[in-house]
């Protein structure tokens, strides 16, 4: 058991009537629960301080080296509710194993194990009437994350981390059913290379994808997909935040190798229970030229997108310089909506969960 978060409730609580409001129609990062979960470290003291508290702004002085240099990084998860009033985590082990992968990378200090799954679920705990009910499959989105609040200047690993989760109220990802998008293959940017930050899931990664993303919108795409730097093949490699995979017509499920994307949560559940639904499951290096061809000549039958956000996202078709080409019908697949239904039935308790991936909080 890892040290308590102990909790000192806010004085100011939204009201009943403020909260249902907003749990009525909450769309997604708009708003936060009343308490945030922290703690702080130094090279000194380790990590202490460690609180649930009310949330609130931080105080941080203009130097603080996250302004400067961008050492952070973050996770995201959820919590959900099972039709008996319950609240579990999916595989939340794995956000705190990527959160030390990430905080190695980014030469921040790693945050063990328990203290991530303790202060999220104390957290949880403080704020259950945030998490909402079952129905609709909306979930309590959780935001770990961890940065430099040093005040100095200079380029070296900070001294003083603050490690905080706060927490939002999602509504479902796609509130008028499960509708495909066409990703934008930007032949301008890429994401990661060789040796990078791809595989960390650290704020510059993302401030750094917003160009790519404008691309995107300004050629009529919601996501960008990204290609390797390596240019030469093209391959491909994982959309703005979530993964690649595709469905061949011989029962395979294909997704890119790790190295330089982000490893998926998702990606990985969706790769054990391939074999449950009657695919293969490959990782492997994906040509642009290949699904293309393989889009033409229909080898390749369905792409979808993988992340906690929207848990697969049906992936009809692909843009880019000069070229758009569709797969399948241009509509979601059928192997998509029973993977994206199955994860989901696993969440809200819907399932028998036989791997033992939910993690009960309440
Ligand atoms: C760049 C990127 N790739 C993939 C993912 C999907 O990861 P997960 O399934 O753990 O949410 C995310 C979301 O965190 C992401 O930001």
């Amino acid at each position: 058991m890892g040290r308590a978060f102990p909790l000192l409730r806010t004085q100011t609580p939204a009201s009943d009537a403020e909260r249902s409001a907003i749990l009525s129609d909450p769309g997604f990062g708009r708003y936060f629960t009343d308490h945030m979960a922290s703690a702080a470290w130094t090279p000194a003291d380790g990590w202490h301080d460690r609180r649930i508290a009310a949330l609130e702004p931080y105080s941080l002085h203009p130097s603080a080296a996250v302004l400067h240099y961008a050492q952070e990084i973050f996770e995201g998860l959820k919590a959900y509710r099972h039709a008996d009033g319950s609240v579990w985590l999916f595989r939340p082990e794995q956000n705190a194993r990527r959160f030390q992968r990430s905080a190695r990378r980014l030469a921040l200090p790693e945050l063990p194990e328990e203290d991530f799954l303790t202060s999220v679920e104390d957290l949880i705990r403080a704020d259950e009437a945030w998490v909402p009910a079952t129905q609709g499959e909306q979930s309590l989105y959780i935001r770990p994350f961890m940065f430099a609040s040093e005040a100095f200047l200079g380029v070296r690993p900070a001294e003083r981390v603050i490690y905080s989760v706060i927490a939002s109220p999602a509504g479902p990802y796609f509130p008028s059913g499960v509708s495909g998008v066409t990703l934008w293959v930007s032949s301008t940017y890429t994401r990661a290379a060789p040796g990078g930050t791809g595989e960390a899931k650290c704020g510059g990664n993302y401030a750094a994808s917003l160009a790519a993303q404008i691309e995107a919108r300004e050629h009529g795409c919601d996501q960008v997909m990204y290609l390797d730097a390596a240019g030469g093949a093209g391959n491909l490699e994982e959309s703005g935040t979530m993964n690649l995979c595709l469905v061949t017509a011989d029962g395979e499920l294909v997704t890119p190798g790790l190295g330089t994307i982000l490893e998926g949560v998702t990606r990985d559940t969706v790769l054990a229970l391939a074999g449950d639904l009657g695919l293969t499951p490959v990782e492997r290096s994906l040509s642009l030229s290949e699904v293309r061809a393989g889009a033409e000549n229909g080898d390749i039958t369905e792409v979808f997108a993988a992340g906690t956000a929207a848990v697969v996202t049906p992936v009809v078709g692909f843009k880019g310089d000069g070229y758009h080409f569709t797969i399948g019908d241009g509509t979601p697949g059928k192997k998509t909506l029973e993977i994206r239904n199955h994860v989901l039935d696993i969440h809200y308790g819907r399932t028998e969960d036989t791997y033992g991936w939910m993690r009960r909080v309440i």
